[in-house]
């Protein structure tokens, strides 16, 4: 399903409602390059899971961990050029551990997605700078 934001604020209310709708074990695999909104979209998405710590990007530490209803594992491995690294930290623990993982730049690592992966693509509207095209695919509508 296509979404259209129009703020950032717009963008973190999606992440809310996705983060209201998902199972613990779901990983979200964002795709979209620099400044497109993955973090912000993340900032909802721990919301929705009843993660209240305030969440920031983990691009130097990998991953972070939030407690919540849901716990938010939060990856971002811009870093990363193969997914070895990842397992390395113990990708397959994180997948057993009922939480959901988010996961900014998972074209780096498409080998480690499961099968039922929930995709979130984001892109700059080519009309507004401000604007986002926000696809999510393998969730139910929002
Ligand atoms: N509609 C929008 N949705 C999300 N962010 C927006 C939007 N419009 C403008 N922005 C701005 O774009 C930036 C998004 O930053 P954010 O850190 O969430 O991106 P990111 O995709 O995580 O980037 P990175 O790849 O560097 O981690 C913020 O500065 C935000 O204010
Ligand atoms: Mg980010």
């Amino acid at each position: 399903m296509m979404y259209l934001s129009h703020s950032e604020k717009e963008t973190e209310q999606l992440g809310e409602r996705l983060g209201q709708a998902l199972s613990p074990g779901t990983v979200v695999a964002y795709t979209g390059g620099l400044g497109m909104g993955k973090t912000a979209f993340t900032r909802g998405l721990a919301r929705g899971l009843g993660c209240t710590e305030r969440v920031t990007s983990p691009t130097f530490t990998l991953v972070n961990e939030y407690p919540g209803r849901i716990p938010l594992f939060h990856f971002d491995v811009y870093r990363l050029s193969s997914s070895d690294a990842l397992y390395d930290i113990g990708w397959d623990d994180y997948l057993d551990r009922g939480g959901v993982c988010a996961v900014e730049w998972s074209e780096n690592i498409t080998d480690a997605l499961p099968a039922d992966t929930v995709y979130v693509r984001l892109r700059r509207s080519p009309t507004h700078e401000n604007w986002r095209e926000i696809d999510v695919e393998g969730a139910h509508a929002l």
